[in-house]
C-alpha cells in the first residue's frame, strides 16, 4: 500500500485554498491508501509569533482538520513528535546552502517581514524550514504528498535530498515523494485575483472555511471580476478564479450552464457570484455542524490526537534507528 503524508501550519483559519488545494485530497485518499498527516509547529516557528496565540492555534487546525473529515487515527502534532527535528538536522548534512537560497517560499516571506519592517528580523528558521519540510515526508517513506501547488518546489527539494542522502549512504532508503495535485490546485485571492489565496496578505485576501456564512457570502459577492489588464477575448482571472471555485464544490452542472452563458456573452457576473456564495455556503454546513459536535468534547478530542502522536511517534523512531545506522551515529540499546 502507497503512503501518503502531507502537513499544514496551525495559522488559525482554515481557508478554501487550504481545502481545495489539499485537505480536500487529503480526507479523499484516506479511503485508499495509508495516510499520515501532521500539523506543523514547528514550522510556525519560523515567523514571528506569539507563544499563547500558537498553543491556541495548534488545537484550532487539529478541530478544524477533523471537522473537514480527517481521521483522528490519521493525524498528529509535528512537535509531539520531535524525531522531525533530529531528522531535519542529519538532513541539513546533505541540503546545500545554494539550493535553499532559491526556494521561492524563502524569498517571498523575507520579501514581507522586510516590507513590514526594513530592519525586520529573519529567522534562520525560515531560511532551513524546507528541510524540516523534507525531515517530515521522508520519515515515513511517502509516495505521495498531496499539496497545492506552491509546494512543488519544496517536494522537488526532499526528493534531490532523499537522492543525496541515499548516494551518500550508499543505500536506495529514502523514498523519492512526488506532489499530489487537486483539480483546483491554485486557488486565487478573491479581492487580487492576480495573488493566490492566502493569509499573508490579509484578510480580506482569503476566505475562512469556519467564518460565518454572510462573510462567505460578501467576500464572494465584491470578488474582483475585471483587473484591467486581461487581454481581449481572454478570461480574466478573477471571473476564472470563481469557475474555479464553483466547479471546485462539485455543482459542475451550474458550472457548466454558468460557462455556456460566458461563451455566448450572456453571464451576468452577479449571477455567477450568487451561485458560488450559495455552493460554498452549502459545502461548509456541515463542517460547522461537526466542528460543534467535536467542540462538546474537546478534552476527548485532544487525547486521541496524543495517542495518535504517540502511535506515529514510534514508525519515526523506527526511521530514526536506521538513519542512525546508515549515517555513523551511535543508537542507545
Ligand atoms: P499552509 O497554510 O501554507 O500550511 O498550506 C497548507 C496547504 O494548503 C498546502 O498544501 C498548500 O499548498 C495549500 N494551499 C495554500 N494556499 C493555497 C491556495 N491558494 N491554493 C491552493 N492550495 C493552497
Ligand atoms: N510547507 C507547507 C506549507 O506551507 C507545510 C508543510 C510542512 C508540509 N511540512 C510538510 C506540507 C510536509 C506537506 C508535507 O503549506
Amino acid at each position: 500500500m502507497k503512503n501518503i503524508f502531507s502537513g499544514i501550519q496551525p495559522t488559525g483559519d482554515l481557508h478554501l485554498g487550504n481545502y481545495f488545494g489539499a485537505v480536500k485530497n487529503w480526507v479523499q485518499l484516506q479511503d485508499e491508501y495509508e495516510c499520515t498527516y501532521c500539523v506543523v509547529d514547528y514550522h510556525s516557528m519560523t515567523m514571528p509569533y506569539k507563544a499563547d496565540q500558537l498553543r491556541e492555534n495548534i488545537w484550532k487546525m487539529v478541530f478544524y482538520l477533523l471537522a473537514c473529515g480527517v481521521k483522528p487515527e490519521n493525524l498528529f502534532v509535528q512537535s509531539m513528535v520531535p524525531e522531525h527535528v533530529e531528522l531535519s538536522w542529519v538532513l541539513g548534512g546533505v541540503a546545500s546552502y545554494g539550493e535553499l537560497n532559491r526556494m521561492t517560499q524563502f524569498k517571498d516571506k523575507t520579501k514581507q517581514l522586510l516590507e513590514k519592517d526594513k530592519d525586520g528580523f529573519v529567522s534562520s528558521g525560515l531560511f532551513i524550514y524546507p528541510v524540516l519540510q523534507a525531515a517530515d515526508i521522508l520519515m515515513y517513506h511517502t509516495d505521495y504528498v498531496p499539496v497545492g501547488k506552491d509546494q512543488e518546489q519544496h517536494l522537488e527539494l526532499s526528493r534531490n535530498i532523499a537522492q543525496r542522502f541515499n548516494y551518500q549512504f550508499g543505500k536506495e532508503y529514502f523514498v523519492h515523494p512526488e506532489p499530489l495535485f487537486t483539480e483546483t490546485p491554485k486557488i486565487l485571492s478573491t479581492a487580487d485575483p492576480n495573488k493566490k489565496m492566502g493569509k499573508s496578505l490579509g484578510e480580506k485576501h482569503y476566505i475562512n472555511l469556519f467564518g460565518d456564512d454572510e462573510r462567505i457570502r460578501k467576500q464572494v459577492r465584491s470578488a474582483v471580476t475585471d483587473t484591467g489588464d486581461t487581454p481581449a477575448g481572454e478570461m480574466s482571472p478573477g471571473i476564472e478564479n470563481l469557475f474555479t471555485l464553483l466547479r471546485a464544490t462539485g455543482r459542475t452542472d451550474a458550472h457548466d450552464a454558468l460557462m455556456a452563458e460566458y461563451k455566448a456573452g450572456t453571464l451576468k457576473y452577479s449571477a455567477l457570484k450568487e451561485e458560488v456564495a450559495e455552493a460554498l455556503v452549502a459545502l461548509v454546513g456541515p463542517f460547522r455542524e461537526k466542528l460543534a459536535e467535536l467542540n462538546a468534547d474537546k478534552r476527548k478530542v485532544k487525547s486521541m490526537i496524543q495517542d495518535s502522536s504517540a502511535e506515529v511517534r514510534k514508525r519515526a523512531q523506527q526511521t530514526m534507528r536506521e538513519v542512525r545506522e546508515l549515517t555513523g551515529l551511535p543508537n542507545l540499546k
